[in-house]
């Protein structure tokens, strides 16, 4: 039997797995196996990492101890436990002003951020439907959309215009055609962030042109300086039109725990619960308790937010101190910085992907580039540290490093 023949047309039909092209981060991987061979004694600067360099805080690793040989915990969780929607509830107060959420039919829990973000298309998107999305941007609510048949327009973020989309610029055939409009702030990777005039604007422009906001708001705890946590939902009448995805993933360094939260329409998230249910059967209720014990325990992320800040101010002075034109972030762990143009030696990088290539190559500092909306390379304080003496000499490293490449800006 030919399997490929039965193969959906959204992998490929037929043609699945025989595509050459090689994906981004799959050319970064490549590079950074091939340069850590050559030079086995210069050890990677991995400024390229997505996730968070720690474990979860002890607090909730208790949590999960106690919690995971209890027998009451072992069933289904189906769409979750009431006590999670109710620590959301409280969590979403405390820390964003939320205070209009009911709990059992204003939020759902989710197996982290992506999983929701992949099921609210399943909501929404009929095909020849279309998803409003940022680029560069986080892909998978778009590639959903895709995947049912629906089509993507892309809305570039742009420096001239903090990084914030123009929507008053969407073609208005393709407004009519739009079911849903995703946004992210703090950004990955521009590490941009919203204020309530740009969400007021974005309720707006949802209620006048029926378009359902999905507010991705993974980074959305991890803010620094004077910039205070924002949520969508604080602006008034957002919750008329839209939800907002919170995840545990970043704010308590809970990654591969994989939980997190959608919050907003009563009818939104009873649609998600809908399609979630015949999904999954919940996250292990053991890892919702623990997810009770972080969001109860705020002060996680307040650490967690004076570590990425205290990094963020060794590396942009660094990055300054080299040429590249470069911000400290209000928010995310991102910093995003457009390409130098070339060396001084004479090499002229054409895109981005060509540039992070040469800093993987000539000096073992890894990036992950993007070229969407003009050329960036995104740099993370998620790198491996330990103490901040540590941090310290990586970056001292990193800045010795790019000097002796002699970038042209
Ligand atoms: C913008 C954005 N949204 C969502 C996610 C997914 O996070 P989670 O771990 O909650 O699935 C990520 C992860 O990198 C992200 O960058």
């Amino acid at each position: 039997m030919d399997i490929l023949k039965n193969i959906a047309e959204r992998l490929g039909g037929v043609l699945f797995g025989k595509s050459t092209e090689i994906y981004k981060f799959e050319k970064i991987k490549r590079a950074k196996k091939q340069a850590v061979f050559k030079n086995p004694r210069m050890p990677l600067i991995d400024m390229g990492v997505g996730e968070p360099d720690e474990p979860a805080d002890s607090l909730i690793v208790d949590a999960l101890y106690v919690e995971a040989g209890k027998a009451k915990n072992r069933f289904y969780a189906d769409n979750g436990i009431p006590e999670f929607q109710e620590a959301a509830a409280e969590y979403l107060e405390t820390v964003y002003k939320v205070s209009n959420l009911n709990p059992f039919t204003n939020i759902l829990h989710g197996i982290g951020s992506k999983p929701i973000l992949a099921l609210l298309p399943l909501c929404l998107i009929n095909p020849g439907d279309y998803i409003i999305t940022t680029i560069p941007g986080y892909p998978v609510p778009a590639t959903y959309t895709s995947y049912l048949g629906g089509s993507v327009y892309k809305l570039p973020l742009l420096k001239a215009y903090n990084y914030l989309p123009r929507l008053d610029e969407i073609p208005k055939d393709i407004l009519t055609k739009s079911k849903m409009l995703y946004l992210n702030y703090p950004n990955n990777p521009t590490g941009a962030v919203a204020d309530s005039a740009f969400f007021k604007k974005v309720v707006e422009f949802a209620h006048k042109n029926n378009i359902v906001v999905v507010h991705d708001a993974a980074y959305a705890a991890l803010v620094f300086d004077n910039y205070k946590p924002l949520s969508f939902l604080s602006v008034e009448g957002a919750l008329e039109v839209g939800v907002e995805v919170h995840s545990l993933s970043k704010a308590f360094n809970m990654t591969g725990w994989r939980i997190a939260l959608v919050a907003g329409n009563e009818t939104l998230v009873k649609a998600y619960g809908t399609i979630k249910d015949n999904t999954d059967s919940g996250q292990f209720r053991a890892i919702q308790k623990a997810g009770i014990r972080a969001l109860k325990n705020i002060s996680i992320t307040d650490k967690i937010c004076k570590k990425y800040s205290r990094r963020f101010d060794l590396l942009v002075e660094a990055l300054k101190d080299v040429g590249f034109n470069v911000q400290k972030p209000k928010g995310s762990f991102y910093c995003y910085v457009p390409i130098p143009k070339g060396t001084k030696q004479g090499i002229r990088f054409k895109n981005a992907e060509q540039a992070a290539e040469y800093l993987i190559k000539q000096a073992l500092i890894s990036t992950v580039p993007w070229d969407d909306a003009g050329s960036f390379l995104r740099f993370s304080v998620t790198f491996e540290a330990g103490n901040r003496d540590k941090e310290k000499k990586i970056i001292d490293e990193l800045r010795q490093r790019l000097k002796t490449l002699d970038l042209v800006f």
